[in-house]
Order: structure tokens, then C-alpha cells, then sequence
């Protein structure tokens, strides 16, 4: 397949309802072939620069200026040359068997019917991923799902391939080996990586690109020149520079009386083991961190921990400075009594937003536990200003970036500031310095004599709580 080239011209883009343009001045030329890393802070409109140069920012959600062009055309009329891998690990699954959904984009196309068998069974090897077509999609791993959609977009033949945060939610063995796949896959192919962690890719790419929020391009060019001569800018507007590292390492904390202990603890679905032999306690003032590969059982035990899905056998048990005067199995307690005790964020938290504003979702918690008007105002009011979403107190919370959904949803369950806080990847696409923030008030939540139990593979997390490590094998 011909490679595309892409190119940015004074290109800006406001999303319909939104007072700060998402990109603007964008000046930017990608050659045939090139590989770009697309770096910039949580809501520096990578994302946004990806869909529109793929076609797919629609005119009625935004307005634009200047010109965004795929090999000298308008992106937008240039459907199929620009493959694009989004964001969220399962918005790019369709279909219910893995060879209907490699073969979708193709059909979309119109792909002569007869030819399409090869294109997906060579999209398939290409990427690596060695199941039977017929395999049901929700039955893949994190890394195979991020194979599937990769084979999606090379099955169609496109001539630019881009890749929203594509190792983002990867067990770190699964890094380097999607990585891998997506560069053998890709050769030859124009390739626009967005990533916030750069040790993964810089080794990889010809060229490093760095948004600003709003003001085009910060930084662009060699990594190592980049990394280099603009490392310290870089770090100021939160890209991760390797060597800058936002916290150090605190000491193991001293962590204090028991709050949830499990006991030779088995979880599962539907009464079917997932992971088995967990001893683990939870205590106040520490952080306990549960790490292990993708499919190890990590967000099934998150799920158990925080009293949302019974244990299939073996004992999990709220001691009494939990649960008070209740019974000690958190499954069994109603939400009620639930929600004081036991704050939870899973994997897919975007999912559950309920209302309509960032304010509004963000008081739901502390209104239900009763707090008055003027309390609800002032927890509200400092959660946006400490996670950096002041900007997006009136904004509907399904439009928000990948990051900031992350931390909005981090947000809503430490607001009720709960004993236990059960999170399953809290970090998952921050950059360094909302990382750091998530981080603070992580620490300040166990100061104030809280647990946090955290399922992620995000190693300097646990080192920056002092954690203790549980790892599921
Ligand atoms: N559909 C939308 N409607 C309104 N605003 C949006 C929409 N999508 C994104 N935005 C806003 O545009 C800005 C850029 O968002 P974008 O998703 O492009 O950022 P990003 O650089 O990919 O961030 P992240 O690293 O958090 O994924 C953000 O302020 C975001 O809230
Ligand atoms: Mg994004």
C-alpha cells in the first residue's frame, strides 16, 4: 500500500459547545512513510487531531479553520487512506467474531468480496494474532483486543495508520510485544503513534511531535534532539521525559489497623475460578497494590474487594473499623451502607457518568452521603482545581478527553472521601503532571487515615504511595 502523506495548515478545531479551541495554528507536514510519536499533555488535542485527520470529526460537532489534508485532499474526503485505532480499548471492536470484525472496515469500503478472506488472514498474522477467526471478540485479552483493531485498519489497506494510546492499558510484558507487532505490521505505512510515555516508542520513531494545548505544535524533530534540548520545557508542560521523574520513591508506608482482609481467597464469574490463593490485607493509612498480567483475575478481585461481586470460595472479611456494626461480608451490604465505606473505580468508570456536567457528577457522591450545600460546593470546587478540570466544571462529561474522563472518574469516588478506595488503573493516560496530582491526593486521602486498594501496572504509582505489592499470578 502507497503511503500517505499528512498535513496540518494554520488547522484548528472547537468542539461544538466548548469555549477553548481543542487545537489551533497547527502547522504540520508527515511524509510517506515517516513514523511519528504525537506527544502533549492530557487534552492537548491529540485525540482530536487523530479522528479529524481520519475523517471521522463530523462538521455538526465542532468548527474548523485552515486545512487538514491526506495526500494533498481534504481529510474528509479521503475515507479509507488513514486507518485510526482509538482510545478507549474496546470503542474499536464491532463485531462479535474476530474475522467478522477484521473484515468490517473492508466491507465499509467496499472491498470486492472474494478479495477479502486474504486481506484479513494476512491483517491477522501481521499483528500476531493467533486465534481462530471464529473466536468470540470479548474473549480477547487487553493486548489482543489492541491486536484486533491494529488488523482492522490493516486489512483495509489504509496508507496511514494512527494509534491512539495503543499500549496504554497493557500488562508491561504485552508492551513491547504490541509495539513490536504494530511496527513489523506497519512498515512502510505511514505511522502517528499518540502515547504518553516515551520510553516505549523513542528508539522507534523518526520523529518526535509535541502538542500545546491549544497553540500547535511545542516541540519537533529527532527524539533524541528533542528529548535533549527541550527535555526541561517538556517536563514543565507535563509530557513524560524519561530521566525526569515527576515524585520520587517514598518509604514503605506504616500502615495501621486492619480494614478488609481476604483469606486463601478465590474470585471468579459465576461461581468459576479466575484467580485463587489471595491473602491480602487492607489497612488504614496504606496503600495495597495489585499488579500481574492482563486475564490474571486483577479487576475480578477489585471487583470482590469492593463488595460488588460475591467470593467464589475462601474467606474476604470487613473487620470492625470497616464495617462497624455490620455484618462483615461487604457483598452483602445494601448501597448504602456501601457507599461511606467502600468507594470503587473500574475499568470502564466513562460508562457510569450519570449526569449532565463535570460539577454535577462530581457532587453526586457527597450529596448522597447528606453534606450540605455550601460542603458539596467546596469538595466540588476543590477536586476540579487540584485534578485540572476547573476549565471543565460546565462541560458534559462524555466529551471529555480520554485523561480527563479518567481523572473525573478517579475524582467522583475519592469526593466521598470513602475508608476504602478500591481503583482499577487510576493512572491509566495522565500525563506527568496530572499523574502527580492524582498521586497527591491519593497521599493525602491514606494521611486522612483512609486504605487504597489499586489494581495497575504502573509500577511508579505504587513506589510514589509507598505501597505494598499483591501480585496475581
Ligand atoms: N466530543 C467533544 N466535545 C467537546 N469537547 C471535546 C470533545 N472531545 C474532546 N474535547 C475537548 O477537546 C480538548 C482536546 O481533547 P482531546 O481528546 O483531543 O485531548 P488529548 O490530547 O487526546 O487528551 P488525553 O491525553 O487526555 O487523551 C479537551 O479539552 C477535551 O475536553
Ligand atoms: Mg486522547
Amino acid at each position: 500500500m502507497r503511503p500517505a502523506t499528512l498535513r496540518a495548515e494554520g488547522w484548528g478545531w472547537l468542539h461544538a459547545g466548548r469555549r477553548d479551541w481543542a487545537v489551533r495554528g497547527l502547522d504540520l507536514r508527515i511524509e510517506p512513510g515517516e513514523r511519528v510519536l504525537l506527544l502533549g499533555p492530557s487534552g492537548a488535542g491529540k485525540s482530536t487531531l487523530l479522528k479529524a485527520f481520519a475523517g471521522v470529526l463530523g462538521d455538526d460537532e465542532g468548527d474548523g479553520t485552515g486545512r487538514l489534508l491526506v495526500d494533498g485532499h481534504d481529510a474528509r474526503s479521503t475515507r479509507g487512506r488513514v486507518g485510526l485505532v482509538l482510545q478507549a480499548p474496546d470503542a474499536n471492536i464491532v463485531l462479535e467474531r474476530v474475522g467478522d470484525d477484521v473484515a468490517f472496515g473492508c466491507e465499509n469500503l467496499r472491498v470486492a468480496p472474494e478479495e477479502i478472506p486474504a486481506r484479513v488472514a494476512e491483517a491477522l498474522a501481521a499483528v500476531g494474532l493467533d486465534v481462530p477467526q471464529d473466536r468470540s471478540t470479548s474473549a480477547l485479552s487487553g493486548g489482543q483486543q489492541q491486536r484486533l483493531a491494529i488488523a482492522g485498519v490493516l486489512a483495509m489497506g489504509a496508507g496511514a495508520v494512527l494509534l491512539d494510546e495503543p499500549t496504554a492499558n497493557l500488562d508491561p510484558r504485552g508492551v513491547p510485544e504490541v509495539r513490536d507487532a504494530v511496527l513489523a505490521a506497519t512498515a512502510g505505512t505511514t505511522l502517528v503513534v499518540v502515547e504518553h510515555r516515551v520510553d516505549v516508542w523513542r528508539e522507534h520513531v523518526d520523529r518526535i511531535v509535541v502538542l500545546a494545548p491549544g497553540a500547535g505544535v511545542l516541540a519537533d524533530g529527532p527524539p533524541d534532539t528533542v528529548l535533549r534540548e527541550q527535555g526541561a520545557a517538556l517536563g514543565a508542560a507535563g509530557v513524560w521525559v524519561p530521566g525526569l521523574v515527576p515524585r520520587g520513591k517514598r518509604p514503605p508506608r506504616r500502615a495501621g489497623e486492619p480494614l478488609l482482609a481476604a483469606e486463601a481467597l478465590v474470585v471468579g464469574r459465576d461461581g468459576e475460578a479466575v484467580a485463587s490463593g489471595i491473602d491480602a490485607t487492607a489497612r488504614v493509612g496504606g496503600a495495597l497494590v495489585v499488579l500481574g498480567r492482563n486475564g490474571a483475575g486483577k479487576s475480578t478481585f477489585a471487583l470482590t474487594a469492593a463488595g460488588l461481586m460475591p467470593p467464589v470460595r475462601g474467606r474476604l472479611a470487613a473487620l470492625p473499623a470497616l464495617a462497624g456494626c455490620l455484618r462483615p461480608e461487604p457483598f452483602r451490604w445494601r448501597s448504602r451502607e456501601l457507599l461511606p465505606r467502600i468507594g470503587s473505580v473500574f475499568q470502564q468508570p466513562e460508562h457510569q457518568f450519570v449526569a449532565a456536567t463535570v460539577r454535577q457528577e462530581l457532587a453526586i457522591g457527597p450529596r448522597a452521603l447528606g453534606s450540605g450545600d455550601r460542603a458539596v460546593a467546596d469538595r466540588t470546587a476543590e477536586m476540579l482545581d487540584t485534578l485540572r478540570l476547573g476549565a471543565l466544571a460546565d462541560a458534559n462529561p462524555f466529551t471529555l478527553s480520554g485523561g480527563e474522563q479518567r481523572r473525573l472518574s478517579v475524582a467522583t469516588a475519592l469526593a466521598t472521601a470513602p475508608r476504602l478506595l478500591v481503583v482499577d488503573e487510576p493512572t491509566f493516560g495522565q500525563d506527568a503532571l496530572t499523574w502527580a496530582a492524582l498521586v497527591d491526593l491519593f497521599a493525602q486521602l491514606l494521611d486522612e487515615g483512609s486504605s487504597v486498594l489499586a489494581v495497575t501496572h504502573d509500577e511508579r504509582f505504587a513506589d510514589a504511595l509507598g505501597a505494598e505489592r499483591l501480585v496475581l499470578a
